[in-house]
C-alpha cells in the first residue's frame, strides 16, 4: 500500500460518505454513464481510432466500462492519488475487455509519455484538487497532437450548497462557476468554441432535488460544465 501523506498537499480527500456515495449505482447512471454520453456526443464529428484513454482520477474505476463502450479504445490508464480507491479500481480492471493500466500518481505529475494519450477522461477531477493548472498543464504535456481532453465538473453552486458540504469534502479556494473552468481550460493552452461547451443543472445538483423548481423564478446557474478541449 503506497502512502497517501505524500500528495496531502494539493489533494483533499473524499469523506467515508462520498465514496460510497460514488461506488451506488445512482452515480454511475444519472452522472457518469450520462456525462459520458455527452462527452461522446460532443466529439462524435472525430471518428477516430482510440489508442489509449487517460481516466485521470479514476477512482474505484467506474468509468472503465463505459468508457471501453462508447470509445473503444485499445487501453485505459487509470491514475488517481488515492490507493485505497485504486484496489478497488484494480477489480473493474479485470472485469473491463480492453486492457487497463493502474497507476498511483498525481495528475500533476505522473510517468506517461509526451503526446501518448488519445483522450483524456478528466470527470469531477479539478474541484478535489488544490493544483488545477498543475494537472491541466501535466495533461497537455502527455496528449497527443490531435488528441482530446474530456472536463466535466460540478460548479461552485452546487459543490458550495449546504447537502454537498454536510456530506462531502473539497478544498474551498478553488471551487469555480463555468466560466471559470472555461478560462481555466483556455490559460492552459487548450483551444474549443462554444460547440464544445455543454452546461447543465441536472435535478440532482438542484435546490431540493428540483422539487420545488416550478415555484423558482430566478434562472439557476450551471451545475455542470462539460468541455471538449484540444491542444493549441
Ligand atoms: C469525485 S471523484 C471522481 C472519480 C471518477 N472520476 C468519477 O467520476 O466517478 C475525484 C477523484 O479524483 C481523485 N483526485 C483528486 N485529486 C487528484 C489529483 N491531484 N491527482 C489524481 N487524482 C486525484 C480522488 O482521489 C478521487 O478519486
Amino acid at each position: 500500500m503506497i502512502d497517501n501523506r505524500i500528495d496531502n498537499h494539493e489533494w483533499v480527500r473524499e469523506t467515508r460518505f462520498g465514496r460510497w456515495f460514488l461506488s451506488t449505482q445512482t452515480w454511475v447512471k444519472y452522472v457518469l454513464d450520462v456525462a459520458i454520453k455527452d462527452f461522446a456526443a460532443l466529439s462524435a464529428s472525430d471518428n477516430k481510432k482510440i489508442g489509449t484513454i487517460l481516466d485521470a482520477g479514476c477512482g474505484q474505476g467506474s468509468a472503465f466500462n463505459i468508457l471501453n463502450e462508447h470509445f473503444k479504445p485499445a487501453q485505459i490508464i487509470g491514475l488517481d492519488v488515492d490507493s485505497e480507491l485504486l484496489e478497488i479500481a484494480k477489480d473493474a480492471a479485470e472485469g473491463c475487455p480492453c486492457e487497463v493500466t493502474i497507476k498511483h500518481q498525481k495528475a500533476s505529475d505522473t510517468d506517461i509519455p509526451d503526446n501518448s494519450v488519445d483522450m483524456i477522461f478528466c470527470h469531477q477531477l479539478l474541484h478535489h484538487t488544490k493544483n488545477q493548472m498543475g494537472a491541466l498543464l501535466e495533461f497537455k504535456r502527455i496528449l497527443a497532437p490531435d488528441g482530446v481532453l474530456l472536463v466535466g465538473e460540478s460548479c461552485e453552486s452546487f459543490i458550495h450548497s449546504l447537502p454537498v458540504k454536510l456530506l462531502f469534502k473539497h478544498p474551498d479556494l478553488t471551487q469555480k462557476d463555468a466560466t471559470g473552468y472555461i478560462d481555466l481550460v483556455r490559460e492552459a493552452g487548450f483551444v474549443f468554441q462554444d460547440k464544445d461547451i455543454q452546461k447543465t443543472s441536472p435535478w440532482w445538483s438542484r435546490p431540493f432535488l428540483g422539487v420545488f423548481d416550478k415555484w423558482i423564478k430566478r434562472e439557476i446557474a450551471a451545475t455542470e460544465i462539460l468541455i471538449v478541449a484540444r491542444k493549441g
